[in-house]
């Protein structure tokens, strides 16, 4: 048996999702380049590669967007009952200006044209497709000790007016991604108790999923 590859293993364990960690240091040009190349390396339905990245570095963007992010919260904040408002109230959920930059992953669904190979029972497959390349830019981005935060309080009509992107084409991420102090061993939601991990025993079911 060959031994695992224990980087890869040390990488996977030490991601986090940043938020409060940004130092608002510059992000070094060659590693974003790395980074991205590592994105782009990500399997895809049919070999449609249909994600793109927008990068944002301009502060008025950021800020337009920091303010969305902002009502969304607050429309969130207002679902909730009062004890897990309370608590969602300590959870910082975005670092869009600590930041310096925003990568945003888009989804063109027309990308690969209409015979997709093996998209034709499966549409999210495409869909699929673009959040692994959002996960190989997250585990490059740890190895360079560099942060990401994912950021989904939004609204994809804004983000779309906001940055050009066209109707068809679904932002399907915003990512924080920038320098950081450090990377934080537990999850944020599992500090703050919003919610704690699964074992892994409770999610693998053996020959059927019912038990
Ligand atoms: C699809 C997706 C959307 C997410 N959206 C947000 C978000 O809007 N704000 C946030 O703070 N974290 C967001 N996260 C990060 C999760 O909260 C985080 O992955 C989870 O709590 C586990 O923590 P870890 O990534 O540090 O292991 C998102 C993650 C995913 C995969």
């Amino acid at each position: 048996m060959s031994a695992p590859n224990a980087d890869l293993y040390d990488v996977i364990a030490r991601r986090r999702d940043v938020r409060a960690e940004f130092n608002g240091g510059p992000l070094d040009p060659v590693v974003l380049d790395r980074i991205l190349h590592a994105a782009h390396a990500a399997p895809s339905v049919g070999h449609s590669q249909p994600w793109d990245f927008v990068l944002v570095r301009d502060p008025a963007t950021r800020d337009r967007f920091a303010e969305h992010v902002a009502d969304e919260r607050a429309t969130f904040a207002d679902s909730l009952p009062e004890e897990r408002r309370r608590t969602f109230d300590r959870i910082k959920v975005e670092g869009v200006r600590e930041s310096g930059l925003g990568v945003v992953v888009t989804y063109d669904p027309d990308r690969g044209g209409p015979h997709v190979l093996g998209r034709h029972a499966i549409a999210d497959a495409g869909l699929y497709s673009t959040c692994l390349a959002i996960q190989n830019l997250w585990l490059a981005a740890t190895a360079e000790g560099i942060g990401v935060g994912w950021v989904s309080f939004y609204r994809e009509e804004f983000l779309q007016d906001l940055l050009g992107i066209p109707e068809r084409v679904r932002p399907v991420a915003w990512l924080c991604v920038g320098p950081v102090t450090h990377l934080e061993e537990v999850p944020d939601l599992e500090r703050h108790r919003w919610r704690q991990r699964r074992p892994l025993t409770e999610a693998v079911h053996h020959e059927t999923y019912r038990r």
